[in-house]
C-alpha cells in the first residue's frame, strides 16, 4: 500500500500542467471522487488494523498535496490568461484603417443634385440603350444632322438609314426629357443625371463614356429669365459667389434660342491661363428654351406651355472644381487619385 502511495506522489510531482485540458486531466486523476487518491482511501479497510493509522496519515497528506497542486495550477493558468489580455499596448501607434472614398464623379453628381433639389427639381432616370426617336427624332434633330453620324453614335442595331427604330447608346441624357414629358403633364421640373456614350478617341479631354446632368422646366410662362436665374443660382452655389457667368448664343436642334454658358476661370480668376486658353472663361453647359416642336412631339400644347432646358458634363465640372487635368483619371481606379477625395 505505501508503495502505491509513493508511486502516486511521484506521478503528481511529474505531472505537467500547462493547459486547461491538462489541468482537467490532473483533476480527474488525482482530485475527483473517482480518482486514484479516492480509490486508495477506499482500500484503506484492507490495511491491517495496526498500520491503518500511519497509512491513513500518508494518504491524507497525498490528498492535500493533490488539492494544493490543483489550486496552484489553476491560479497560474488564470493569471497567465489575464497577462495576455493586458499585453495589448494601448500606447502603440494605430495601423491606419483603409476605408474607401466617394468617387469624385459621385461627389459632384450629388452636389449638383442637392442644389437643384433645394429649388424644387426632382431627379429622373431613363435607359442608356435607346431608340433613335428618343435620342434624336423627338428632339428635333433633322434626318441629316451630323450628330447622328456613325462617328459620334454607337449604334447597337441599325434598321435602315436614319430610322426612328434604330437602337443606340444614348449620346446625351435628353432622352429622359422626352420620356418624362410623355408621361407627365406640365409642370415638369426635373434634372436627369446619367451615363452617356460617344464614339470619340480617348484623350485627356474626351472619353467615349462620360456623365451628364440635364435639367428641364416646363410650365406656363416659363421664360429665358427663369433659365438665367436658375443657372446663376446653380453656378454661385457650386463654384462660389464670386464666379462670373456669361451666356453665349449657340445652336441645339431641341432649343430655340440656345445659349452656351461660360464661367470665369476658377484657376486664374479671369486673368488668363492654359486651362481657359488665355480667355478667362470656361464653358460649362449648353442651354436654351425648349423648341415648340419638342413639346408637340411629347403631346404638350406648345401654345400653352413653354420651357427651358440645360445640360452639362459632370466630368468637366469635377475637373474645374478640383483642378483635375486629365479626364482619364476618373476611370483608371488609381487609389492615389481617389484617396484625395476622402472626406471631401
Ligand atoms: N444635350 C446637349 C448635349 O448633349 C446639352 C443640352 C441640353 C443643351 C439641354 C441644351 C439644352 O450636349
Amino acid at each position: 500500500m505505501l508503495e502505491r502511495v509513493k508511486e502516486i506522489y511521484q506521478e503528481i510531482e511529474h505531472f505537467d500542467v500547462q493547459t486547461k485540458e491538462q489541468l482537467e486531466q490532473f483533476r480527474l486523476r488525482f482530485v475527483a471522487k473517482k480518482g486514484v487518491v479516492a480509490e486508495l482511501f477506499d482500500s484503506l479497510k484492507q490495511v491491517p488494523q495496526e498500520d491503518r493509522r500511519a497509512v491513513g496519515q500518508e494518504l491524507n497528506s497525498l490528498k492535500d498535496l493533490a488539492q494544493q497542486r490543483f489550486t496552484d495550477y489553476k491560479a497560474t493558468l488564470e493569471n497567465s490568461q489575464e497577462e495576455t489580455a493586458s499585453a495589448v499596448d494601448l500606447s502603440l501607434p494605430v495601423v491606419p484603417n483603409q476605408t474607401g472614398a466617394i468617387h469624385p464623379l459621385s461627389l459632384v453628381r450629388q452636389q449638383i443634385i442637392h442644389i437643384f433639389e433645394r429649388i424644387g427639381f426632382s431627379v429622373a432616370d431613363g435607359p442608356e440603350i435607346e431608340t433613335d426617336w428618343y435620342n434624336f427624332g423627338a428632339l428635333n434633330f433633322a434626318d441629316n444632322h451630323p450628330a447622328r453620324d456613325m462617328q459620334d453614335t454607337f449604334f447597337v442595331e441599325k434598321k435602315s438609314e436614319g430610322s426612328a427604330a434604330d437602337v443606340l447608346l444614348r449620346t446625351h441624357t435628353s432622352n429622359v426629357q422626352i420620356r418624362l414629358m410623355e408621361r407627365q403633364k406640365p409642370p415638369v421640373r426635373a434634372i436627369m443625371p446619367g451615363r452617356v456614350y460617344r464614339n470619340e478617341a480617348i484623350s485627356a479631354r474626351a472619353h467615349c463614356l462620360f456623365h451628364q446632368v440635364e435639367g428641364l422646366y416646363v410650365d406656363r410662362n416659363v421664360g429665358f429669365k427663369d433659365l438665367k436665374d436658375t443657372l446663376y443660382h446653380f453656378v454661385k452655389e457650386l463654384f462660389g459667389k464670386d464666379t462670373q457667368i456669361r451666356f453665349r448664343p449657340s445652336f441645339f436642334p431641341f432649343t430655340e434660342p440656345s445659349a452656351e454658358i461660360d464661367i470665369s476661370c476658377l484657376i486664374c480668376k479671369g486673368k488668363g491661363c492654359n486651362v481657359c486658353k488665355y480667355t478667362g472663361w470656361v464653358e460649362i453647359a449648353g442651354s436654351g428654351m425648349v423648341d415648340p416642336n419638342v413639346l408637340t412631339n411629347c403631346g404638350i400644347d406648345a401654345e400653352e406651355y413653354t420651357g427651358f432646358a440645360f445640360g452639362m458634363g459632370i466630368e468637366r465640372i469635377a475637373m474645374l472644381k478640383y483642378q483635375i487635368r486629365d479626364l482619364r483619371l476618373f476611370t483608371e481606379n488609381d487609389v492615389r487619385f481617389l484617396r484625395q477625395f476622402e472626406g471631401a
